[in-house]
This record gives C-alpha cells, structure tokens and sequence, in this order.
C-alpha cells in the first residue's frame, strides 16, 4: 500500500517535472498576443495556419503537423495538467510547423487577427447545462469571436461523440451562416484513409459509439 508521505512526493515530483516542462519547452508559445497579426514571422514562411482548440493530449494535432509539414499548426489549451502531455510528445521533435498556447479560448480573439485558415474542434466539452450554453465552443458566442481570427473564408470542422451537443452545433453553424461542406453521422463506418484520430475519438470509437462530423464554411463577407 503507498503511504500519505510517498503520494505526497510523488505529486510533487509530477509538479516539479510539469513546470520544468512548461517552462523548457519551445514549442510552447508564451508570449503568445506579441504575435497578433504575425504569426507567419514566427512559423517564418506563408503557410496556411491550423489551430485546434481544447487539443487535449495533442495527439491530433501532432499526427497532423507530422503528415503535413506545409500547413502550420497551433494547439490550445487551457490545462497545465493536460498541455504537459501534448508537450512530452514533441519533446524529442523537431517539428518546425507545430507550436502550442495555453489559454482559455474566451481570449482568443486577443492573439490571432485575420490569419487562420481553418479551426478544428474536437470533442470539445458538452457544457449540458442550459446556463452553460455560451461556454460551448460551437455556440455563437464563440462563432463571434472566431470572426476575426480567419484570413479568408472561414473554415471549422468539428468532430464529437455527443449527439446533443453536435445537434446543437449544426444549429449554431447554419444560424450563424456557416454552409455545410460535408457532415457524417457515423465517421468510423466510413472510409478512414485520411482521418486522424484523437485520444477522445479512439476512447468512444472503441466503445462502438458513433463519432458524429461536421465540416462547415462561411464567406468573409457574409459576416
Ligand atoms: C473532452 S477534451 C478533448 C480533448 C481532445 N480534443 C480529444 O479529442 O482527445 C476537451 C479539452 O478541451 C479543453 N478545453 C475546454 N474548454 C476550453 C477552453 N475554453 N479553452 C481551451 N481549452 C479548453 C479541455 O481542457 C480538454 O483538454
């Protein structure tokens, strides 16, 4: 049996190895809002930017950097606990076209301006609560914030296991004047030759739960 004492030690050691990570870690962004608008200088060429908000483990968004080295890609999230694991992933990387931010999305209209080509949200948390409503990442209280952040047409796909919540987010998507792309019900009875799963997505698919994808765009001007 472990004692108090040595689950005591052991949090700190897991504390101690979480900020050494954060602080050590250059692929962590910082000083993120001094590249507003500039993101491009930071990644030093003019590739397309991809940024998945609420990444989690960061498995999706490092398979993705990894497969497609001309598209740059920034995971956000706003946990130390789980960033940390995204973190030791790339720690023996050099993966020039990945980066990461800690942060809660309710600011990220604060580091990006007109410069993101598409949003991934997956799996994003339900909130089920009525009162919760506007701390869903697809409600239009975030589509609002979204606005700005895109350089061209605006571009999000959205995957989740979550049948009320995906329901609710093609409601939020149309109403707020996103057009459908391609939407599945079932993404795991189709052809997977180019989905990249996340940790959420493997955990609920081998459970036989249906995994529900939508891919939405709306023109700039159509705001
Ligand atoms: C259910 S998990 C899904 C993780 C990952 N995307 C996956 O599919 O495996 C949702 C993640 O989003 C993060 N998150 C939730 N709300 C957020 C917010 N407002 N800003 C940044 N991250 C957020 C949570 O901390 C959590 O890691």
């Amino acid at each position: 049996m472990i004692k108090y004492e040595q689950v005591i030690c052991l949090r700190l050691r897991n504390l101690k190895n979480t900020d050494e990570i954060l602080n050590t870690c250059e692929f962590l962004i910082t000083d993120s809002s001094k590249y507003k608008g500039k993101w491009k200088e930071l990644f030093g060429n003019d590739n397309p930017i991809y940024i998945e908000i609420g990444m989690g483990f960061g498995k999706f968004i490092y398979e993705n950097a990894l497969k497609n080295p001309n598209i740059n890609y920034i995971g956000i999230e706003k946990y130390d606990s789980v960033l940390v694991r995204a973190l030791e992933k790339v720690e023996n990387d050099n993966i020039p076209n990945l980066r990461f931010i800690r942060m809660d999305a309710t600011e990220i209209d604060s580091i990006f301006d007109k410069e993101i080509d598409t949003i991934y949200l997956n799996f994003s948390d339900p909130w089920p609560k009525v009162r919760h409503t506007n701390r869903r990442l697809t409600s239009i209280c975030f589509l609002k914030k979204y606005d700005n952040l895109f350089k061209d047409n605006m571009h999000i796909i959205f995957k989740t296991d979550n049948r009320h919540l995906f329901e609710f987010s093609v409601k939020e998507f149309t109403t707020y004047g996103y057009l459908i792309n391609d939407i599945c019900l079932n993404l795991h009875d189709e052809d997977l030759e180019d989905n990249i799963s996340t940790e959420y997505e493997e955990k609920f698919s081998k459970k036989g739960m249906p995994i529900y994808k939508i891919d939405v765009i709306k023109q700039k001007n159509n705001v």
